[in-house]
């Protein structure tokens, strides 16, 4: 008897991370079957290559409907406020992040899902976490909302795995850069507009310190972490929600160094704000072997490769 292809719910689809990982799911899956869902006006590439449904994840019953609706497999829970907005609206963050997550994690319980990747982030560390290669296991005291969210929402996750025996699987992201669509509201936003400003004024303001150095990655390696750590054989996994992954770390001013190689007239200045205080926070580098061991992780890209793909990428999008 031939197998049916999986159905994916992507939640939070039209964000930047939703917005590249549709696309390859759709590749993998065949387009009908993943569906894209968001309380966002979907990008024409999103609406008009698969399904797309307006869907809040504080809404259980909504969840639930679109899920029996399409008879799903699998979810990529995506919907979340990240760290900067959610420091200027820790209710919503609250709301959004946790109990959208316990909604995803009761219903998929509920209705046999099979499989649910939730990503956690840097953001789960504090001032107290070792800064340098940042273990796997360490102290989690993070000083943000969206940093309390996502230390619950690994713990909780886990507690499905262990009690419940439903497979829920994470890493903690860094700062994930992509010249696609805009960041919605991080602390690494910085590492993304300053492209877009480099190649349109020559010029960017940036809102942190220039030797605040942070862990990031490029989207291709972003997206390559999900699909490989959700087909990687259970059996294999001594952790489930809560991978370290780490691609590169960089400052302002090495970024800027680096642009400059492109753009040999780009000028930036510092002009710190609020989230230079959530950066500090956070870990300078990631020791990230557990990934490597339990699921082969290894990046592609480093800051030299990036920074050359965003450039070209973004001129060729500018000439269009
Ligand atoms: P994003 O802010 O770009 O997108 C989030 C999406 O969630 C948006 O499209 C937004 O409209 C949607 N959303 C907000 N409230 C919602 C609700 N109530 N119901 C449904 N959708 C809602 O974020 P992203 O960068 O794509 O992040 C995706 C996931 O990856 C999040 O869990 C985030 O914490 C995690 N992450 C991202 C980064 C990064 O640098 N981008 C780093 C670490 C972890
Ligand atoms: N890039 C994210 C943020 O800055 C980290 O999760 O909020």
């Amino acid at each position: 008897m031939a197998l049916s292809t999986p159905k994916v719910l992507v939640t939070g689809a039209c964000g930047q991370i939703g917005s590249e990982l549709v696309p390859e799911l759709r590749k993998t899956y065949a387009k009908e079957n993943v569906i894209a869902t968001d309380i966002k006006e979907p990008p024409p590439e999103l609406k008009e290559t698969g399904p797309f449904e307006w869907l809040d994840v504080t809404n259980r019953k909504s969840i639930g409907h679109i899920i029996k609706k399409y008879q799903v497999d699998i979810i990529y829970h995506l919907a979340a406020i990240l760290s900067a907005k959610g420091e200027q609206n820790p209710s919503l963050a609250w709301q959004v992040n946790m109990i959208g997550t316990y909604n995803i994690l009761e219903l998929a319980r509920e209705l046999g899902i099979k499989q649910v990747f939730i990503p956690s982030s840097i953001a789960v560390f504090g001032p107290e976490t070792p800064k340098v290669m940042t273990p796997q296991e360490t102290i989690l005291l993070p000083k943000t909302m969206y940093g309390i969210t996502k230390v619950a929402g690994e713990l909780l996750g886990e507690y499905y795995v262990r009690r419940f025996g439903l497979d829920v699987r994470g890493c903690r992201y860094p700062g994930i850069i992509s010249y696609k669509t805009p960041p919605g509201g991080g602390t690494t936003d910085y590492a993304v507009a300053i492209f877009h400003e480099a190649i349109k004024n020559k010029k960017y303001t940036c809102f942190l310190r220039e030797d605040t150095v942070l862990p990031m990655m490029y989207m291709p390696d972003c997206l390559k972490a999900a699909i490989q750590l959700m087909e990687t054989e259970a059996s294999r996994l001594k952790h489930h929600t809560n991978f370290n992954v780490a691609a590169m770390s960089f400052s302002p001013a090495e970024l800027a160094t680096e642009i400059k190689k492109y753009i040999p007239e780009f000028e930036i200045i510092y002009q710190p704000d609020e989230r230079q205080a959530i950066a500090e926070t956070w870990p300078r580098s990631i020791d990230d072997s557990a990934a490597r061991e339990e699921w082969g992780w290894q990046p592609d890209y480093d800051l030299p490769r990036m920074v050359e793909d965003m450039v070209r990428n973004l001129m060729a999008n500018l000439n269009k």
